[in-house]
């Protein structure tokens, strides 16, 4: 079936529905396959994980052209790993998942984490309240620097946090979130290029295969070394992601506060709850909410024809919500996930299909290894919730929890003893 009358452009809808944007038209256009338009091309969306392995092929979505302006302005970069094709990608791509996943190094990253969330929280415990999205991503901002070989001097850590947040913050509007992302960008890249450069010249000196000697020394496919400017994006693509964790973390204390059981298990129970409880995370509250690239040539899914160059979409929320693929979408549910690894192409929050040959996030493990470190601690905590205003609000890009979730410390904050909860 082709496109038999116009469609309108629904660019401001996706902008002004967010996560509901997708989920919405599908209700009313039930199908394998959603016709919309958005920035001024034909678009298709899909989900499922047969829908998964159809856009990760690469002979059928293709990447380059694919991602909007404002979003290579704040969240990516322009000339990151993200926008790559064929061989070009996969050179890069090697280098991400050569530094992102060894467990050796995943677990040093966790080692960190966990050594600045306990001096976090002997700090906390001095004031009568926190903000836990303000401060996680201070905790894991000196966390990853720590890792990455990045050097931060002693009052750099607040700044480079509120930054990092901000250029995740203000991919999805129109408005000053926007403006502030892309100005905090254009900073940071610069910062960055006078670290790399500082590295090549000899004039500073990182441990050898840290992440800022492997980027620095990096060569794409055609044998050359990134340009100042790429390398710098790179190193962003692993910095900014790590600290974009916050977001989960903030939201394990919404989980915590309305299922006030689970707080319990996750301070009784091992690793493999704590993984569980990582994956509902995920998949349960928003974060992406779709994914594109374009038709690479004239495709056909399902009988239904997709012409070259239309945006192929993949609605990671409502995937991630549909009753077709999970018993009780809307339940908070990480039992789910205990006996059962997630399928590889039904849980996609960090996208599909094969990590090392598509563009699935290489920081998986990592996500899951930071989040199975600190959302124990984090509900081991004692502490109390405030009246506070806990809304998320679906229609904001990304989502967010309005209060930030404020937590006020019980009396010293130190851990509690598990017989006590
Ligand atoms: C909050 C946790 C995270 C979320 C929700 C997330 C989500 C995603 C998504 C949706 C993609 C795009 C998949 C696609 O285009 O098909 C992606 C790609 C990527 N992510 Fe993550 N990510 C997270 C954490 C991380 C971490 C911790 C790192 C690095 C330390 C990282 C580095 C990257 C890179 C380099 C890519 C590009 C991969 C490619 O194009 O081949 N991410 N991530």
């Amino acid at each position: 079936m082709t496109v038999g009358r116009p469609i309108l452009d629904r660019s401001a809808s996706a902008l002004a529905k967010g996560y509901a944007w997708l989920p919405d038209l599908r209700r009313r256009n039930p199908g394998p396959l959603l016709r919309t338009r958005v920035l001024g091309r034909q678009a298709a969306a899909l989900r499922g994980p047969e829908a998964v392995r159809f856009f990760y092929d690469e002979d059928h979505v293709r990447r380059a052209g694919a991602m909007p302006e404002p979003v290579l302005s704040t969240l990516f970069g322009h000339g990151a790993v993200h926008t790559l094709d064929g061989p070009a990608h996969r050179q890069r791509k090697d280098m991400f998942l050569s530094l992102l996943t060894e467990p050796r190094e995943v677990a040093e990253l966790a080692r960190h984490a966990a050594e600045c969330w306990d001096d976090a929280v002997e700090a906390w415990a001095e004031r009568p309240s926190v903000v836990l999205f303000d401060e996680v991503p201070r905790v894991l901002t000196r966390a990853v620097c720590a890792w990455a070989a990045v050097p931060l001097g002693p009052d750099d850590t607040d700044r480079l946090a509120s930054d990092l947040v901000a250029m995740v913050d203000g991919f999805g509007t129109a408005g000053p979130r926007h403006w502030r992302a892309r100005a905090v960008r254009k900073r940071r890249e610069r910062w960055l290029e006078d670290l790399v450069e500082r590295v090549r010249s000899g004039h500073a000196t990182v441990p050898t295969g840290s992440v800022v000697d492997v980027i620095a020394k990096h060569r794409d496919v055609d044998g050359r070394p990134l340009d100042r400017h790429t390398a710098a994006v790179e190193l962003l693509n692993v910095i900014r992601p790590t600290v974009a964790i916050s977001w989960f973390i903030a939201y394990a204390g919404h989980a915590l506060h309305r299922w006030p059981h689970l707080r319990k298990r996750l301070r009784h129970d091992d690793t493999p709850y704590a993984v569980a409880f990582a994956h509902e995370l995920r998949r349960f509250y928003p974060f992406a909410p779709y994914l594109g690239g374009l038709a690479a040539t004239d495709l056909r899914w399902q009988d239904e024809d997709i012409p070259a160059d239309t945006m192929v979409l993949l609605d990671v929320y409502g995937q991630h919500h549909s009753d077709e693929l999970w018993d009780q979408p809307y339940a908070f549910d990480p039992d789910r996930f205990l006996d059962v690894p997630p399928g590889r192409d039904e849980l996609i929050p960090q996208g599909g299909g094969d990590r090392s040959t598509g563009h699935r996030c290489p920081g998986e493990d990592i996500t899951v290894a930071l989040l199975a470190t600190l959302v124990p601690r984090l509900a081991r905590l004692d502490y109390d919730v405030p009246d506070q205003d806990l809304r998320i609000s679906l229609r904001r890009l990304p989502a967010r929890i309005r209060s930030g979730f404020v937590l006020e410390m019980a009396c010293s904050g130190a851990l509690r003893d598990p017989v006590d909860a």
